[in-house]
């Protein structure tokens, strides 16, 4: 394998949300292939019992936005009630300065994205225990991962965003989602502007990881 580019694609898929080029359309085809590569993550027990909902048209689109920004500013407020009484916990304020900005202007314009996409699972959580969460959840979000990097290397961006599930079922309403179908998140999917993404700084590897015991450093 041509190590250098496997390795760009997996450090350098960020979320896209200034850079996504809201002006520009995105072919159907391109969604259809990124997803055909998708589909070759695991399942628990090779269920696949996954869904895609992709959503382009614009009422559709400017329901589950409105949706999306009511969701994002409760959370943002109760975020900012929460630092000013307990003070801010972030490792690195001015990354999280960034992303905070990048996120509100999303919440304003997640309407105008040319492709929403909805990875859906069969199969509710409520009342579920640890085992059939984790079997749920993880039989559908290793798909939607290989999907934003079959779009990152094809030049199309997307922001993993969860906060429309504040209201669930108004967005399985607006699109016909049956009840027995979980959503795991809302992919705003445009081509990026700008050139390349660089590596995210993260708390380092070693730090949070242990060997044989918890805390039990290499
Ligand atoms: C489970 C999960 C939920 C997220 N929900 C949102 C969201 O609702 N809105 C948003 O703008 N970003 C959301 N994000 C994106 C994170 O803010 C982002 O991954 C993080 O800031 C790191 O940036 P990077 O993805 O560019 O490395 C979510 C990410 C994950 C993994």
């Amino acid at each position: 394998m041509d190590l250098a580019t496997v390795d760009k694609l997996l450090t350098t898929t960020r979320s896209v949300r200034k850079r996504l080029d809201l002006d520009r359309p995105v072919p159907p085809e391109i969604i259809e292939e990124c997803l055909e590569i998708a589909i070759q993550a695991p399942t628990g027990s090779n269920s696949q019992g996954w869904h895609f909902m992709i959503v382009t048209d614009a009422e559709k689109k400017a329901q589950i936005g409105e949706l999306y920004k009511q969701s994002f500013f409760i959370y943002a407020r109760s975020n900012q009630e929460q630092t000013e009484s307990q003070g801010s916990r972030e490792h690195d304020p001015e990354q999280q300065s960034r992303v905070v900005k990048s996120a509100v202007y999303l919440a304003q314009n997640m309407h105008k994205v040319p492709v929403m996409v909805i990875p859906c699972i069969e199969g509710r959580v409520e009342n579920a225990g640890p085992m059939a969460q984790a079997g749920l959840y993880g039989s559908i979000l290793p798909a939607a991962w290989s999907f934003m990097f079959a779009l990152r290397a094809r030049g199309l961006g997307a922001a993993w965003t969860t906060l429309h599930l504040r209201y669930e079922q108004d967005i399985a309403d607006i699109l016909g989602i049956p009840s027995h179908i979980t959503q795991a998140a809302l992919l705003p999917v445009a081509y990026y502007t700008g050139e390349d993404f660089q590596p995210a700084k993260r708390v380092p590897a070693v730090e949070v990881t242990s060997w044989e015991s918890w805390g039990n450093k290499w």
